[in-house]
């Protein structure tokens, strides 16, 4: 079959894969290539077991692979081949250097405009995907400008907002799509192919169009105040702890104002997930290179409140369980960062299990998608830690199980077995509020939940 147009993206992954496939599914008359350097990754999406979990992808991938949608690991014959390339590539934390711990490291997304460079042979738009930091379209310029030969790139930014776990969702009916460019002619005239491309699906006046720094602003901004929203509601659950008052009364109560608005107010251990935290970073690294202190620190307090909310959890643990923990067995429900995703990078988990750990616990892990990640992650780490695909096992012989997951299935188990199973005085940390608090009560738990009254069968 001849295809219209030929869609690239480089870099297989949570980003780059599902939003392709939408992409394949709504544009059969677009031939959609994925390319990536680790082969592993290729093989597993042509196999029958694709690489992420995400509710309907697999689904959507058994659809269109090898009609419009081919997965490869020739980078070079893909750039060649291409109209339009999404660059998806993983932008993480910097982990050593100038900006070590704040920036993002961009070698990867570097790597791929080289490779660009090096391989096209025709004029190509060029989509930033990957989260970035404000003005890299800039930098991405001048290296495609860096290249004789009068091939023209034209650089655009379209944000990515999808959440893990709703991926699917957030692609056929998103609440909205973002696309940056130069307000230029030329840029005007790649904006319009990529607002063609999403408009086969999505209403026009969803599509939103914005100069290029904007698009790149606000998907940090958008991060930022999601997350700023959690810290806002934790910060006050901590205050609910000692004033008698409940989080989720105040969460209804305050979200009911339709100026707030009810959504991402649970308070919970804190966030997870590959971008908050690193965005929000990201954020607080440009402010401050643009010497903006004040606004760095405003931002950075989001983070800083993050970490505190992550240790008062395990700080709740060791105090109710009258001040040591050592040799206790102590079973973690769930370890992805959120439910419906084996994902666990910044995963509140991973501080919860070493707080744990130093304390001399025994952690036995649980989760229905997580422990191959969670294994990856903990590696290294002592004896001290067991993994269980049974909740039920897992809580054998514990004396206190920490809910860290809000996990559906986890609503719906039998507690009274699971507490005849472990040590007495048994205790659950709910560090999601998603059990039944006053049931667990009733079978005999000490109950501690986030921002609420414990509810204890001490004097
Ligand atoms: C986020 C953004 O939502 C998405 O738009 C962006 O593209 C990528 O980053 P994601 O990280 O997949 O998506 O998950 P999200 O649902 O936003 O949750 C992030 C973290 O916040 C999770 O750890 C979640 O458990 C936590 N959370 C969320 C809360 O603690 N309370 C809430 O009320 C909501
Ligand atoms: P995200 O959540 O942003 O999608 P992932 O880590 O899931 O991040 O995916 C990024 C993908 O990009 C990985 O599969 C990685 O192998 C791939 N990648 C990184 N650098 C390159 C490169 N230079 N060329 C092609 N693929 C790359």
């Amino acid at each position: 079959m001849e295809f219209k147009k030929n869609i690239l993206c480089i870099g297989a992954g949570y980003v780059g894969g599902p939003t392709m496939a939408a992409i394949a599914l709504k544009c059969p008359e677009l031939r959609v290539e994925i390319v990536d350097i680790n082969a592993e990754r290729i093989r597993q999406w042509n196999s029958g077991d694709i690489p992420i979990f995400e509710p309907g992808l697999a689904e959507i991938v058994n659809q269109v692979r090898g009609k419009n949608l081919f997965f490869s690991t020739e980078i070079a014959e893909g750039i060649k081949k291409a109209d339009i390339i999404f660059v998806s590539v993983n932008t993480p934390t910097k982990t050593f250097g100038e900006g070590a711990g704040m920036a993002s490291d961009l070698q990867h997304w570097e790597n791929t405009a080289h490779a660009i460079v090096a391989h096209s042979q025709g004029d190509k738009i060029i989509v930033e995907k990957s989260t970035l930091p404000v003005r890299t379209a800039e930098a991405m310029e001048r290296i495609l400008k860096a290249r004789r030969g009068g091939i023209r790139f034209e650089v655009l930014s379209n944000p990515e907002f999808l959440a893990e776990g709703s991926a699917v969702m957030d692609l056929l009916e998103p609440d909205r799509v973002l696309i940056g460019a130069h307000r230029t002619p030329e840029g005007l005239a790649a904006e319009k192919e990529l607002v063609d491309i999403y408009a086969h699906w999505i209403p026009r006046e969803k599509i939103i169009t914005t100069n290029l720094w904007s698009a790149e602003l606000s998907k940090l901004v958008a991060n930022a105040f999601l997350a700023q929203r959690i810290s806002s509601v934790n910060a006050i659950s901590a205050l609910c702890e000692k004033a008698d008052a409940d989080i989720s009364e105040i969460a209804y109560a305050i979200g009911s104002d339709s100026r707030i608005g009810s959504k991402f107010l649970n308070a919970s251990i804190g966030f997870g997930g590959s971008c908050f935290q690193k965005d929000i970073l990201n954020l607080v690294y440009i402010c401050k290179s643009y010497g903006l202190t004040e606004v760095a620190d405003y931002w950075e307090l989001v983070v800083k409140m993050n970490e505190y909310q992550k240790r008062r959890f395990v700080q709740g643990i060791v105090r109710a369980m009258f001040n040591t923990i050592a040799g206790k067995k102590i079973a973690l429900f769930g370890f992805a960062f959120k439910a419906n995703t084996g994902d666990t990078r910044e995963s509140p988990a991973f501080q919860v299990t070493r707080d744990l750990l130093e304390e001399h616990a025994y952690v036995a892990i649980t989760d229905p998608q997580a422990l191959g990640n969670a294994k990856q992650d903990l590696q290294g780490t002592n004896g001290r830690v067991s993994y269980e695909s049974d909740p039920y096992k897992a809580a054998e012989d514990a004396y206190a199980i920490a809910v860290i997951t809000e996990w559906e299935e986890y609503r719906h188990l039998d507690f009274e077995r699971i507490y005849r199973s472990m040590k007495k005085p048994a205790f659950i940390f709910d560090g999601r509020n998603i059990l039944d608090h006053g049931k667990l009560y009733e079978i005999g738990f000490n109950v501690y939940p986030i921002g609420k009254k414990a509810l204890t069968h001490f004097e």
